[in-house]
């Protein structure tokens, strides 16, 4: 049996790159994103100007840090987490029916969050609003 002799720099370099493999193989097992998972974060405040921009008339929405916020064809302000519960697509505000809709896989959910039609399962985040003027508050 012969032995080879290598230099030190050859050795660690073939150790790093079999380090650099175990890094990514352990990572791959625990990276995948799994489906119906909840949605994002549900601490929310933040101050929306609705004095211009898809806010300022009935039947707008717009995504702002993760939520949907619309205003409804009666002027009154909805918001939601913007991030669909089935496999993460984003949501769209449709103001005919005053429901969100995924265009991934077609989840439907109301006004308030809740499921009206699958694949989704469960509910989105829903957070308050409050208008003072033309500053709408969305929080927690
Ligand atoms: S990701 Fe929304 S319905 Fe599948």
């Amino acid at each position: 049996m012969e032995i080879k002799t290598i230099s030190r720099e050859e050795f660690l370099r073939q150790v790093g790159v079999g380090a650099a493999f175990l890094l990514i193989a352990s990572c791959a097992g625990s990276c995948v994103k799994t489906s119906n998972s909840s949605s994002s974060s549900s601490s929310v405040d933040m101050i929306i100007n609705v004095s211009s921009g898809p806010l300022s008339q009935n039947g707008g929405s717009l995504i702002q840090s993760g939520v949907i916020i619309a205003r409804t064809n009666s002027g009154t302000f909805i918001a939601v987490a913007a991030t669909c519960t089935h496999q993460g697509g984003t949501l769209g505000y449709q103001a005919n029916t005053n429901e969100f809709v995924c265009p991934v896989h077609g989840a439907i959910f109301n006004a308030s969050g809740s499921v009206v039609q699958g694949p989704a399962n469960t509910a989105l985040q829903k957070y308050n609003t409050s208008l003072s003027g033309t500053s709408l508050r969305v929080y927690s």
